[in-house]
């Protein structure tokens, strides 16, 4: 069992990720901090309490709500256009009863750290906000996390909000730069894999044909969000009835690293510029002298991992 702890700004990317999570079986989800990206805070910890009650009604998985603004910079504000009027592509999903913690995320994270040396697994799917906090408050956490799995950055594919800059790096760059300066071993799951892992129209239709009774909501919920992911992504990238799996491959790779090639690289983020403010500058010359260590992900069997997740929600 993976006891994984998921940082998330919810996000329909990041909806299949927490439904995944919620859906293997060897994935123990050890809580949810929420922040601002796709959507304000607020939104993004009721969207995950809505999908922990679809996921299974009897779950109480603690949602902490973390950050609501980058650390130095103003926020721009919700991509409706992305992820729809309320980060979900405009789904509708019932209420939930259950509180989020009282603790900041930033808090969480330094208390699941210390309760459990060692053994959790964070995977950040937003901007680094909340860990940049929790380092802030506690930077022993650095050897006490067990690994950190980060959807976020591109190294040699194109950005995907400048040229040169992935979104959840460039929405907090200071947070991401860091990041990169703490002990914490860091894997970065970037738009060099995502944008290749694609979830299509045909695969919807194989869950809606072959999926249980007791996944219909969680299906007719997925068919409404990805297809407002779906026509994000043929008017921007050309794709047709597909979308690129960022934050559910970075919780697959956490899990099962042999979904990808990593190379070890030299890396640290850039803050500053107009086109490069949240950029990853890997040191690939021979006596590299800038970064430190960093796992980045490069080629992936992308089939297997969307057959893993598709498998996950039958
Ligand atoms: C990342 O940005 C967000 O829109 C997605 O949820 C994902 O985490 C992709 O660049
Ligand atoms: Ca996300």
């Amino acid at each position: 069992m993976n006891p994984i702890l998921l940082d998330v700004d919810t996000g329909i990317d990041d909806s299949v990720a927490i439904l995944y999570a919620l859906n293997a079986l060897n994935i123990r989800v050890e809580g949810i901090c929420t922040g601002f990206g796709n959507t304000d805070v607020g939104q993004a910890t009721d969207n995950t309490l809505r999908l922990i009650k679809l996921a299974n009604p009897d779950y109480d998985i603690p949602v902490a709500p973390g950050a609501a603004g980058p650390l130095q910079r103003r926020w721009s504000g919700p991509v409706v256009h992305v992820h729809g009027n309320n980060g979900i592509g405009n789904a509708e999903l019932p209420a939930s009863s259950q509180q989020p913690l009282q603790q900041s995320a930033a808090d969480f994270i330094v208390r699941k750290a210390n309760e459990q040396p060692g053994e959790i697994t964070l995977v950040t799917l937003g901007r680094l906000t909340n860990l940049a906090l929790a380092l802030e408050k506690d930077p022993s956490i650095g050897t006490k996390i067990k690994k950190v799995v980060m959807m976020g950055g591109t190294v040699a594919a194109p950005g995907n909000v400048t040229p040169v800059c992935e979104a959840n790096f460039h929405g907090d760059p200071e947070a991401a730069a860091r990041v990169l300066k703490s002990d914490l071993p860091l894997t970065i799951v970037g738009l060099d894999v995502t944008m290749k892992t694609r979830l299509t129209a045909r695969h919807l239709e194989l869950l809606a044909r072959n999926a249980g009774p007791d996944k219909r909501e969680l299906i007719a919920y997925l068919q409404t969000a990805l297809s407002y992911y779906f026509n994000y992504y043929t008017q921007v990238n050309d794709f047709i009835g597909a979308c690129p799996l960022h934050d559910p491959l970075a919780l697959l790779v956490a899990v099962d690293p042999s979904l990808v090639k990593m190379q070890t690289l030299k890396a640290d983020i850039e803050c500053e510029g107009r086109f490069t403010a949240g950029m990853v500058v890997t040191d690939q010359r021979t006596h590299p002298s800038i970064g430190r260590d960093v796992q980045v992900c490069l080629e992936v069997d992308s089939e297997r991992a969307v057959n893993k997740l598709v498998a996950a929600f039958l």
